[in-house]
């Protein structure tokens, strides 16, 4: 399937209309200006600016640390990166779980100062007042449902979601609420595929999956993962398209032994 680039710039309506001519949606994070111009340019229908950044990005073992203005940081590079795609801003731990005034606040200060045209948040029922209050104000809003790695410390565990009857119907009842609150487009991570299915059927808006089967409406993964920068992760669900820590290595080991031979540089490359 080629990439339709006829459209000048993807909007939450594109990826409506997307869903509707069952056409996939691509997604992938970014968090710097360089990959994001490098993904815009490949096609990539969303940039994810994910709070995964405090992993990849700062090497913190969860999502937890990373602040709204380290996430304000990274997204303004990457908004300054990119011509076509939209780009989805994470709302870090810690800056909307209080109340929707303060959920709002944040969402505000992303839209503000970074450029980018949509936020996104984890939970379900619990968080649907503050998606209500923000998307009221005309800042659309992706979900998070599935496992929601900012509440880690509650489930303990990485493993697949929703495997219980209790767990997925508890899902498929959130993913309603949140499009009865407004939100453009929820992400299902790592759930069992047969109820990405069933959730992505009931809705009208797209769904993108991460670890949750091809039967969503799009889906995501992390740069870092896909590309073979960080080689440590290999959950099943990841399709490793690069091993670019290999080339990097072999690269990087090439020019410290040129430099140790006096190999580098040569004549043509000084002045
Ligand atoms: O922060 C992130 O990278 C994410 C994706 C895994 C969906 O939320």
């Amino acid at each position: 399937m080629s990439i339709n680039k006829d459209v000048k710039k993807i909007t939450t309506n594109t990826l409506q209309k997307m869903k509707e001519r069952q056409e996939k949606i691509s997604m992938i994070t970014a968090y710097d200006f360089s990959f994001a111009k490098l993904f815009d340019k490949a096609g990539i229908e969303i940039i994810l600016v994910g709070d995964s950044a405090s992993n990849v990005m700062a090497g913190h073992e969860t999502t937890l640390p990373i602040t709204l203005d380290q996430m304000i940081y990274h997204a303004q590079s990457v908004v300054r990166g990119i011509e076509r795609c939209l780009v989805v801003v994470d709302m870090p731990f810690g800056s909307y779980q209080g109340n929707s005034k303060e959920a709002l606040n944040s969402a505000i200060r992303i839209m503000k100062e970074t450029g980018g045209h949509s936020v996104k948040m984890e939970g379900g029922e619990e968080v649907v007042e503050s998606i209500k209050r923000i998307v009221s104000t005309g800042i659309p809003v992706m979900g998070h449902l599935g496992l929601t790695p900012q509440s880690i410390y509650k489930f303990g565990t990485y493993t697949v979601r929703a495997k219980e009857e209790s767990e997925a119907e508890k899902l498929k009842n959130d993913a309603l609420l949140l499009q009865e609150a407004g939100c453009f487009a929820i992400v299902l991570e790592k759930i069992p595929a047969s109820l990405a299915k069933e959730v992505s059927d009931s809705l009208h808006i797209p769904t993108i999956g991460i670890g949750a089967g091809g039967h969503c409406d799009g889906q995501v993964l992390v740069m870092h993962d896909m590309l073979g920068i960080n080689t440590e992760f290999k959950p099943r669900f990841l399709r490793q398209y690069l091993n670019l820590s290999e080339q990097i290595n072999t690269a990087v080991s090439q020019y410290i032994s040129d430099i140790k031979s006096s190999d580098f540089p040569n004549e043509k490359e000084q002045y």
